[in-house]
């Protein structure tokens, strides 16, 4: 049988990168109701994911576990069925996060030697994704250099998810250790981190965004690389919220290299100061369809010229996206050379931000940002 779960990248909100680990309940469905207030649920915008910062911190000088063995949560998220069955009233799905190490990265309870007990939890609460970040599993991991080594922990709660009866999307965090994309099927994954952690600044989002290459053959319905969230509108951490400092076109940009990325797209700001702005960059449909192809493909680098970079995805329609993307800082004309890409047969292009037809095949792009095309097939079929 062929994969069930997650045929095209999960959509939806983290709470990382807005709130870290200042996160409870209250913002969380905050910003799932803004999720349905706003329509983003109706374009595809489905799972609110919890990530660190609801379990008992370690600090806390307390047993981290009930005498049962079940893990225990924090003051900020006192009943966790509740919050789910909340997230499903909303017509949404449920995230949640752990570590396969004794402590979360922030420092609370991990599932080591717990991960039965834990995945039990989740079912009954109604989780339907988990996001299983190794952080302090460095200290139980004898060999980072060991394929063998870094798949355990991440098969051990695969088995510990498929005993339970409820499906649950996996998302793997390693930070690309060891390849992940060449064996994060293998221990049940339907997506895996490929690199660090983002933040909102045109450095880290286009070395991480630019640099996904090796993964691609790797992609496909199912199985996702996954270059982290989106750092777009109020992020920050918590205490430190701003407006992203992203400037509007390397927005533009982060939005469509993520999609021809078929990455999953995991908003990561607090919804409830959502912006028009950001609004419109979350909700053109023509774009996020590249995401979504059901083809499953992960674009290529097709072309690098001066400061350009041509990124090209083949669509379930016989359609390519093609993304012309300008990295230098000066707002530059790109011819685009259609036979040069292997595509002369294409009938007619499309300007998927502006959802515009286009017969010329010149482009001023702006400085960091990008022309985001569909060339249609023609009728034959063939491009
Ligand atoms: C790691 C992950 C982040 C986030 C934090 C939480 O850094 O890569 O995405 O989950 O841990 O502590």
């Amino acid at each position: 049988a062929g994969p069930r779960l997650a045929l095209t990248p999960p959509m939806g909100w983290n709470s990382w990168n807005a709130w870290g680990l200042a996160v409870d309940e209250e913002k969380v469905v905050a910003s799932a109701k803004t999720i349905v207030d706003k329509g983003l649920r109706d374009h595809g915008w489905a799972s609110v994911n919890i990530d660190d910062g609801w379990e008992i911190s370690t600090r806390d000088g307390v047993p981290l576990r009930e005498a049962d063995g079940r893990i225990k949560v924090n003051g900020k998220f006192p009943d966790m069925a509740r919050l789910g069955r909340r997230l499903h009233d909303l017509g949404l799905k449920f995230g949640i996060y752990s570590s396969p190490g004794p402590a979360t990265c922030g420092g609370y309870a991990g599932s080591y030697q717990n991960e039965a007990s834990d995945a039990r939890s989740y079912a009954s609460w109604g989780v339907d994704y988990l996001k299983y970040d190794w952080c302090s599993y460095s200290t139980i991991a004898k060999n980072l250099d060991s394929p063998e080594e870094l798949k355990k922990p991440f098969a051990l709660m695969n088995e510990a998810l498929q005993k339970v009866d409820r499906d649950i999307v996996y998302s793997l965090c390693q930070y690309g250790m060891g390849k992940v994309w060449e064996w994060g099927d293998q221990v049940g994954g339907q997506l895996w981190r490929t690199t660090g952690d983002i933040s909102d600044s045109w450095d880290s989002m286009s070395k991480i965004g630019f640099s996904q290459v090796e993964g691609a053959p790797f992609a496909g319905p199912g199985h996702w690389n996954d270059p982290d969230m989106l750092v777009v509108g109020w992020v920050g951490w918590g205490p430190k919220l701003h407006p992203s400092r992203l400037t509007p076109d390397e927005q533009y940009t982060h939005l469509s290299l993520w999609s021809l990325l078929s990455a999953p797209l995991l908003i990561g700001c607090d919804l409830p100061r959502l912006d028009a702005f950001t609004l419109n960059l979350l909700t053109n449909d023509e774009v996020l369809a590249v995401d979504q192809d059901r083809l499953g493909k992960q674009a290529t680098l097709r072309l690098k010229q001066g400061d350009f970079q041509i990124w090209v995805k083949e669509l379930a329609d016989g359609g390519r996206a093609i993304g012309v993307f300008n990295l230098g800082s000066e707002t530059t004309a790109y011819t685009l050379d259609l036979k040069a890409l292997g595509l002369a047969g294409s009938r007619t292009l499309r300007d998927l931000w502006r959802q515009k037809d286009v017969k010329v095949r010149t482009f001023k792009v702006p400085a960091h940002g990008v022309m985001l095309l569909k060339a249609k097939a023609a009728k034959s079929g063939q491009l």
